[in-house]
Formats: structure tokens, sequence, C-alpha cells
């Protein structure tokens, strides 16, 4: 059982919320990759005895959601989108920058086990593009030098026993 009994419970009172309970699915999803940091195979099943909804229903939704990662992934999820607006104002380049800085393509957590990288599509805040999620913050209107301060911000806290 990967999911905690509270994990459980919040599912549990989710579904209570909605008429249908297909609808707490994406709640649910939402508190399974809070608590464990990524989803996977036996999360759905769980999720699905909880709900007492087919597992495939629960795979099938999660797969439409890119901000769920699907493997274990590092303390820092970033998830730099590469849509119309980001892409026009540099998220390629920026993509670029962080994986030079951090030593590790899109796809791959840096040694430490600190970061991930990963594209992402529109996350809804192509005014301040170039923009990026780091877990559940955003970082908007991106510059390499901001990029600089985020990074080591992130350490320091990391060192610091921070936040995840
Ligand atoms: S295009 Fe990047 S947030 Fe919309």
């Amino acid at each position: 059982m990967m999911l905690t009994a509270e994990s459980v419970d919040r599912i549990r009172e989710a579904a209570t919320k909605y008429p249908q309970v297909r609808s707490a699915i994406l709640p649910a999803l939402t508190i399974a990759y809070r608590q464990i940091g990524h989803l996977n195979e036996d999360i759905y099943d769980e999720i699905a005895e909880v709900l007492s909804v087919p597992s495939g229903e629960i795979a099938e939704a999660a797969s439409f959601y890119t901000m769920f990662p699907k493997k274990p992934v590092g303390k820092y999820l970033i998830q730099v989108c590469h849509n119309i607006s980001c892409a026009l104002l540099g998220a390629e380049s920026l993509i670029a920058y962080l994986e030079q800085k951090l030593g590790v393509q899109v796809g791959e957590t840096t040694p430490d086990n600190l970061f991930t990288i990963v594209r992402v599509e529109c996350l809804g805040s192509c005014a301040t593009a170039p923009m990026m999620q780091i877990n559940h913050d955003y970082y908007e209107n991106l510059t390499r030098k901001r990029v600089d301060a985020i990074i080591e911000q992130l350490r320091s806290e990391s060192r610091a026993g921070g936040k995840q």
C-alpha cells in the first residue's frame, strides 16, 4: 500500500463532494501525487479500490495530465512550458540553459536527486511567458539570471531541509 491512511481518508472525503464518484478522480490523483511525488499503476489500483471504479479509468484520467509524473522524480520537478507564447519568448533556449546548468537532459534527474526537468504544454500563464512550474509554484517572466537565482534558492532551501 503506497497511500497513507490520511491520503485514503482525504480521497474518501473528496468523493463525498461530488454527485458522481468519477468526478473525484482528479482530486484523488492530486492527493496521491502530493503524497508520493509521482503516479504509477499500483497507485491507480489503490485509488480505484478506494473509489470503487475500474483502475483503467484512473489510468486513463492520469494520462491526460502531464503535471503528474509517471515515474519517480527529483525533489524539485521543473516543468517548463514549451507552448506557443513561451516558445516565442525563448522556451527552447531556457530549456537548453537548464539542461546545461543542471547537467541533465529533459526527462532526467540530477544525480543528487534534487531536480528533474520536463517539458509541458501550456500552463495557462501565457501572459507571463516564458514560465515554468516547480512543484506547486509558478515562476514567470523568466530570464537566465532569474533561473540562476531560483535554482540557487532551491538548493539552499534543500540544504536547510526546506519544503517538498
Ligand atoms: S504558452 Fe506557456 S503558459 Fe501558455
